[in-house]
């Protein structure tokens, strides 16, 4: 187990194993804090999110602020400042899937669970976000659960994903879900506020 730096930031404790992984990834770079991103992910996994005693910790190992590691954590919406559930839906908002009906679906998701994005059921199974491009622009809508994408998106799409959901467990498998594109008419049936 490894603690470092102030009173607050003593207070993290890491694994030796996410400890070796960090002083191995540090030492790759000429400055310590290169290494954010990479030290941010292993933290995160290890302790679930990233809490201020948290920054502070990183800042103290990369040799920089608090306040650098947590400009950081809250431009990368793959790290999170705060609890989240056991499946974070993250729904891109960018124009490409805006108007695919990114909108339709959130509001789909926000009425389903019952809570608004950035929110957390509180059965702690679902985390809601809205997010920027996911880099899938052409089969929009979508939305990344954990590490997998879900592509061409309808609100029954959305329905079954969330049931799916309910009796299983997370996994690592990234291998995206891409539904077959609606049709033209059934996209304006769907979205009728979208013209196409
Ligand atoms: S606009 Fe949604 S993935 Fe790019």
């Amino acid at each position: 187990m490894s603690s470092i730096g102030s009173d607050v930031a003593a207070a993290v404790t890491l694994s030796a194993e996410a400890t070796r992984r960090i002083d191995e990834i540090v030492a790759r770079y000429p400055t310590p804090r290169a290494a954010m991103l990479p030290v941010l992910w292993i933290v995160q996994g290890e302790l679930g999110w990233i809490a201020p005693e948290v920054m502070e910790w990183v800042g103290n190992r990369l040799n920089c602020s608090a306040a650098s590691v947590e400009a950081v954590v809250g431009f990368y919406t793959m790290f999170d400042a705060a609890p989240v559930g056991k499946y974070k839906l993250q729904v891109c908002r960018t124009l490409s899937c805006e108007l695919m009906g990114a909108r339709k679906v959130i509001d789909h998701l926000r009425e389903r669970l019952e809570i608004e994005p950035g929110d957390t059921t509180e059965d702690q199974m679902f985390t809601l976000q809205e997010v920027e491009c996911l880099g899938s622009c052409g089969t929009g809508p979508l939305l990344q659960c954990n590490f997998r994408y879900h592509e061409n998106l309808t609100p029954e799409r959305v329905d079954a994903l969330l049931d799916e959901l309910r009796g299983s467990e997370p996994t690592d498998d990234v291998t995206p879900i891409i539904h077959e594109r609606p049709s033209r008419d059934a996209y304006r049936e769907m979205f009728p506020a979208t013209s196409r």
